[in-house]
């Protein structure tokens, strides 16, 4: 496991404090004084996301021992960058403080469960989201109810305790469950949309044709779900 790198965040968070606001010279874009308010935050953040991601792992143990099968294809998982929470504060106006990502930010802590198959991700999901010792704050089903562009992904943020010195801190971490197809679909889309300077047409085309993918691979996605559950003696429910 790599940890978090302090340093690398005190650097960041004094060279904003240091270049100010451009907006209002006045205020500073983060205050000085709350550096190691928002060091200490992230520290927790971290330690959330440590703890989601071991009880990921356990159940993908768990069921490989006992049905041969490994649901989670693989994870990834990320603490989102200071520049990233500052300039999402800055987006949606919230005052420059520790206090005001703790209230409003559920995506500081992120992973990302990539599995084979649709009902991977919803037994999962719906495993984690049962043990007692976590709270279920928000689900968002973009399988179910893809979005207009074709984005299909299920989020769900929980809220995890973190057992400190000073006592237990119910933290938020946003998971993304997704089949192999959806990722594979969404990191396309991803790039066309923040890393491409094409001009409007090819991008429209492209967002057409992207659709387009969506559809099919949800096709052939619940074409291979139904040989996998014939395989694995499931009822086949799903037309195609
Ligand atoms: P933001 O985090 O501010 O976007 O708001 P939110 O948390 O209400 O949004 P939502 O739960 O819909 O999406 C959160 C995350 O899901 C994003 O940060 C992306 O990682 C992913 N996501 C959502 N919609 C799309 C999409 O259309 N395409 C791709 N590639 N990813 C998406
Ligand atoms: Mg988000």
């Amino acid at each position: 496991h790599e940890r978090i790198n302090t340093a690398e965040i005190q650097t960041r968070l004094e060279k904003v404090v240091q270049d100010g606001n451009n907006d209002n010279p006045d205020t500073p874009l983060f205050p000085a004084d709350e550096i190691t308010e928002f060091i200490d935050m992230m520290q927790v953040y971290e330690g959330a996301m440590y703890e989601i991601s071991t009880k990921l792992e356990v159940l993908d143990s768990e069921f490989h021992v006992h049905f041969a099968h490994d649901p989670i294809h693989h994870m990834e998982r990320r603490l989102k960058s200071v520049n990233s929470i500052l300039g999402k504060l800055k987006r949606r106006e919230l005052p420059m403080r520790t206090k005001s990502i703790r209230d409003n930010m559920f995506d500081v802590a992120g992973i990302r469960v990539i599995c084979n198959y649709r009902d991977d991700v919803y037994s999962v999901a719906n495993f984690l989201s049962s043990q007692s010792d976590i709270q279920v704050l928000r689900v968002k089903d973009y399988i179910k109810n893809p979005k207009q562009n074709g984005y299909r992904s299920l989020h769900v943020i929980y809220a995890v305790p973190v057992f400190l010195s000073t006592g237990e801190h119910y933290t938020p971490v946003e998971v993304q469950f997704r089949t192999i197809a959806m990722d594979y679909w969404a990191s396309l889309e991803h790039a066309l949309r923040y890393k491409s300077d094409l001009p409007d047409t090819r991008l429209n085309e492209h967002s057409q044709t992207l659709l387009d993918c969506a559809r099919s691979l949800q096709n052939i996605e619940t074409q291979m779900q139904n040989i996998h559950r014939d395989i694995n003696g499931a009822p086949q429910q799903e037309e195609a």
